[in-house]
């Protein structure tokens, strides 16, 4: 399933490296995740989120205000399975979260599968092979995907980055595109402490992938209470609020010991005719 980002072979693992039949080769850190970004594909010197957006992410989703979110993709999957065998990608996996939870899940289930989570942050990718051992971790861009054609039963994308023509090279025919994006009222009072006025909004993917059918829009919406100050900053730090609040907002936002907010996502279901 996994090409060389050089020549588009097919690589296999061998030891400690994987190798393609052009003889590239890349090795496998002592975590267990590969690097295969060129340098060409980087859109910055260092790529995706930063070390601190990344822990404060896995601090913030390791208490478990966003399983919701993870059931509802995880049910969403499980009830979509033809095949005896799935393979799955993740893009824009980050620390791995909601990978690992989908692996668990399918592992309880008895269905056998292959997930690979790929980021093109080295930080993100380096935390997720630390925590989560049976995945299969790399760095690559989702614009140049090291997957080959038609191999994929399910691409997830959670609050990252569309590319349609990649997903559509390597989904399979009657494959799965799942789009997991914030709705109208996310994080609600979370935005009304830090800013005077909140415009609610939000992102449909549709238009962005016509290329591909949508079968449907689940809404999840559920009220949450963050009990901790630290989850509190780590939620803020974790979203692109992060780089453009009013300073006055932060602090009064930060001085908060508790804060119930409304969480609220768009899972949008796509399929490859
Ligand atoms: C908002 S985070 C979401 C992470 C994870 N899906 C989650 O929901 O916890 C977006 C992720 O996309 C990654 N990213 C940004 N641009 C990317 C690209 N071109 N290719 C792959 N990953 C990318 C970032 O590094 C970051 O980890």
């Amino acid at each position: 399933m996994i090409i060389c980002p050089v020549c588009n072979k097919k690589m296999v693992k061998i030891d400690r490296k994987y190798i393609c039949e052009g003889n590239h080769n890349f090795d496998i850190s002592k975590y267990g995740h590969v690097n295969l970004l060129l340098s060409n594909q980087k859109n910055s010197k260092i790529p995706g989120d930063n070390k601190e957006m990344v822990l404060s992410r896995k601090n913030y989703l390791e208490k478990g205000y966003y399983e919701g979110i993870s059931n509802g993709v995880n049910e969403i999957i499980l009830n979509s399975i033809k095949n005896k065998e799935v393979k799955i990608l993740d893009i824009g996996c980050g620390e791995g979260y909601y990978t690992n939870r989908l692996k668990e899940k399918l592992d309880e289930s008895n269905i056998k599968n292959q997930i690979i989570g790929i980021d093109i942050s080295k930080e993100a990718i380096v935390s997720a092979a630390k925590s989560y051992k049976s995945i299969e971790w790399i760095v690559a861009s989702a614009s140049s995907l090291p997957i080959e054609n038609e191999s994929l039963d399910f691409i997830i994308c959670m609050f990252a980055k569309i590319i349609p023509e990649e997903k559509m090279r390597t989904l399979k025919k009657g494959g799965k595109l799942i789009v997991v994006s914030t709705g109208e009222n996310h994080l609600l009072q979370l935005k009304e402490v830090v800013y005077d006025s909140v415009r609610k909004e939000f992102y449909s993917p549709v238009e962005d992938l016509k290329l591909f059918n949508h079968l449907e829009t689940i809404n999840i919406k559920y009220e949450t209470e963050i009990l901790e100050k630290e989850s509190i900053e780590n939620l803020f730090n974790m979203t692109p609020y992060r780089w453009r609040s009013p300073q006055k907002g932060v602090e009064k936002l930060f001085a908060l010991n508790k804060l119930k907010t409304i969480v609220e996502v768009n899972i949008d279901i796509f399929e490859k005719n």
